[in-house]
């Protein structure tokens, strides 16, 4: 992958010089021309974008979180498009904990066993354009959370595992603002069965709807 990485930088990057993209339709988006080389994910990051005007437009109050900020990369990105939004940012910066390991086993939701701790806090606020608008929760989600009485605009909820995400869910959903969204990471993704599960239990009990994106890993979005 890194090798096929490194021949399409380049290339992306010489057809966006010449105003070439992969598909028309994403001409509209200045964040995709600036971050093609950086990367492959250009649905995600493009809906982002899209979702980051409509807040704008709607002047929708309330800040930013994401759940699951690992080395930051999907943080950097909100970081910048939101310069006067607070970003909380949810993670225990060590990777995965066992309790939650455990409900993927017994449920054979994933094997739980990606590693995730070689990150720091240090690293992912030495990325943020605006670090003095980030608030580090650092430690198990949702006791990290317990202190913060605030509303949202838009949530990043990538925690790969059942648990953390559905309360992140329970957490987030009654603090999101009306025209604000919630971005949830491996809807659709087969290793992370349980993050699908989260989302159509929520979303059931709640009488909520989403919208799947086919970005990698296939994130689902609920707004208000
Ligand atoms: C896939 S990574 C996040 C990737 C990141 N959003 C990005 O796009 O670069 C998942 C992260 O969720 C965190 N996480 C999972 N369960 C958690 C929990 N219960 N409390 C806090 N963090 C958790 C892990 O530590 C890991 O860093």
């Amino acid at each position: 992958m890194s090798g096929l990485k490194s021949l399409y930088q380049p290339f992306a990057k010489l057809l966006a010089s010449r105003k070439l993209y992969l598909s028309k339709s994403l001409q509209f988006s200045s964040l995709f021309k600036q971050e093609l080389a950086h990367s492959l994910d250009f649905v995600r990051y493009t809906t982002l974008e899209l979702c980051c005007n409509e807040i704008k437009m709607n002047n929708v109050a309330g800040n930013i979180a994401e759940l699951g900020v690992y080395k930051g990369d999907f943080a950097k990105r909100v970081n910048q498009l939101f310069p006067n939004k607070k970003l909380y940012l949810f993670d225990t910066f060590e990777g995965f904990d066992q309790k939650d390991i455990s409900t993927e086993k017994q449920n054979s939701f994933s094997s739980g066993e990606q590693d995730f701790s070689d990150t720091s806090v240090e690293l992912v606020l030495n990325k943020m354009k605006y670090r003095s608008n980030c608030i580090i929760k650092k430690g198990f989600f949702p006791e990290s959370a317990t202190d913060v009485d605030d509303k949202f605009c838009f949530v990043s909820i990538d925690a790969d595992l059942y648990e953390p995400i559905l309360a992140g869910l329970k957490f987030f959903y009654p603090k999101l603002e009306p025209k604000g969204y919630i971005f949830v990471h491996d809807f659709n993704n087969d290793l992370y069965k349980g993050a699908r599960k989260a989302v159509l239990e929520f979303c059931a009990e709640n009488n909520i709807g989403y919208l799947p994106i086919p970005d990698s890993g296939g994130s689902a979005i609920i707004t208000k």
